[in-house]
């Protein structure tokens, strides 16, 4: 039983990534399953890890990529009894799901419905959890309202206006000028970054309606006090991630200019975690973490996997799998994902189809 992973020896460029083939499988430890891999992440945070950007984790060499997984249980370790092989389960990995095998504890899967094509499903784990947790629990958007959606046209910025559409939520997308048509066949409003009027049109349209009941910001391309103006009162801000930065730099990130970028964008993780802490009681600041939320909310983490694999059973919602690619192609789909050459999500297919 031969396990491929996808892994990386040494940090750096989407050249980095590697195959390796086991000639086993791992065993499953006590409290575990090991799970064959049917799709796994290829998302910008797997990006993130291999050139080691990745701010809320330790990360040790040589690993292996693969932030989410979908697939079936083949193997059950001592004392798990609520999985036997042949159960289809989702988790959350953050590394380690690109691989034909991966052994997870079983007290976190989430059961996912057979009926549901794996490369359409995985999304929902990573990318759309995310959008979901961020625009409900945190930014508490509700029927009816207006929110605003940074890097709408990215993983998360498109599971979140799917979200909406589905949801009765009225969305603004804010992306780079090529994407409006995709943007607005969401039914969202559009604003393009890229264009010199961006942050005018974005205050006119906050005016016009009274300020965005949440704003989501997975990019984080303007000043926080010009977005945090855009809220209306008692609305709530929940950054998620630092894509503007990251693009900005263009690969750049090794030697001085490597190093002022990671500083600068550092200083930016830390000034959205310090203006989160004092809005505590509020919430009007929040930087979402999905591991963390997972760790404190183990609940959320089933209850909302579970509802978006519900939506997606009954075509509420409609994940846009730009390309799929196999373990031995993942270095292309690094490199898409770095040129920022992406709509939607890209997914690596693990099956044996
Ligand atoms: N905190 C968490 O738990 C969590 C979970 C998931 C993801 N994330 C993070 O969230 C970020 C986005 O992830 P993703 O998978 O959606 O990435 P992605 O697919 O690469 O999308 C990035 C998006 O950002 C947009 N963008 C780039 N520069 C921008 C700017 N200056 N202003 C507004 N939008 C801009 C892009 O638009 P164009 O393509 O049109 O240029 C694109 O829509 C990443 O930093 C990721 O690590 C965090």
């Amino acid at each position: 039983m031969k396990n491929r992973r996808l892994i990386v020896e040494a940090f750096g460029g989407p050249e980095v990534v590697r195959v390796v083939t086991d000639a086993s499988a791992p065993p499953p430890g006590v409290g575990e399953v090991r799970i064959r891999v049917e799709a796994s992440s290829l998302v910008f945070t797997d990006m993130l890890i291999r050139r080691d950007l990745y701010p809320v984790m330790e990360l040790k060499l040589p690993l292996t990529l693969g932030y989410d997984l979908i697939g079936r249980v083949d193997a059950v370790g001592e004392g798990v009894t609520a999985f036997s092989p042949g159960d289809r389960v989702a988790d959350l990995t953050q590394i380690g799901a690109n691989a034909d095998y991966a052994c997870r504890p079983a007290e976190g899967l989430v059961a996912v419905p057979d009926g549901l094509d794996a490369v359409q499903a995985e999304p929902l784990i990573l990318s759309y959890l995310t959008a979901y947790q961020s625009l409900l629990r945190f930014g508490k958007a509700a029927r009816g309202d207006t929110v605003l959606i940074y890097g709408a046209s990215g993983g998360v910025g498109l599971a979140a206006l799917d979200l909406c559409r589905a949801m009765g939520i009225n969305a603004v997308g804010v992306a780079s000028a090529k994407r409006e048509a995709l943007i607005r066949g969401y039914g969202a409003r559009f604003v393009a970054y890229d264009n010199a009027n961006a942050a005018r049109q974005l205050d006119q349209i906050a005016r016009e309606i009274g300020g965005f009941a949440a704003i989501l910001d997975p990019a984080r391309g303007e000043r926080l006090g010009i977005v945090l103006a855009r809220l209306k009162p008692g609305g709530r801000f929940v950054a998620a991630g630092f894509s503007a930065a990251l693009r900005r730099a263009k690969g750049q990130f090794t030697g001085l200019a490597g190093l002022i970028g990671k500083i600068g964008f550092g200083l930016q993780f830390l000034t959205i975690k310090i203006k989160a802490a004092r809005s505590r009681k509020t919430g009007r600041v929040a930087f979402y973490d999905i591991s963390e939320t997972r760790q404190k909310n183990p609940n959320w983490f089933r209850e909302d996997l579970t509802a978006l694999f519900g939506m997606l059973s009954e075509s509420a919602i409609h994940p846009l799998v730009e390309g799929v690619f196999k373990i031995d192609e993942a270095a292309e789909a690094h490199r898409r994902i770095e040129a920022g050459d992406v709509q939607g999500r890209l997914v690596m297919d693990l099956s044996d189809k």
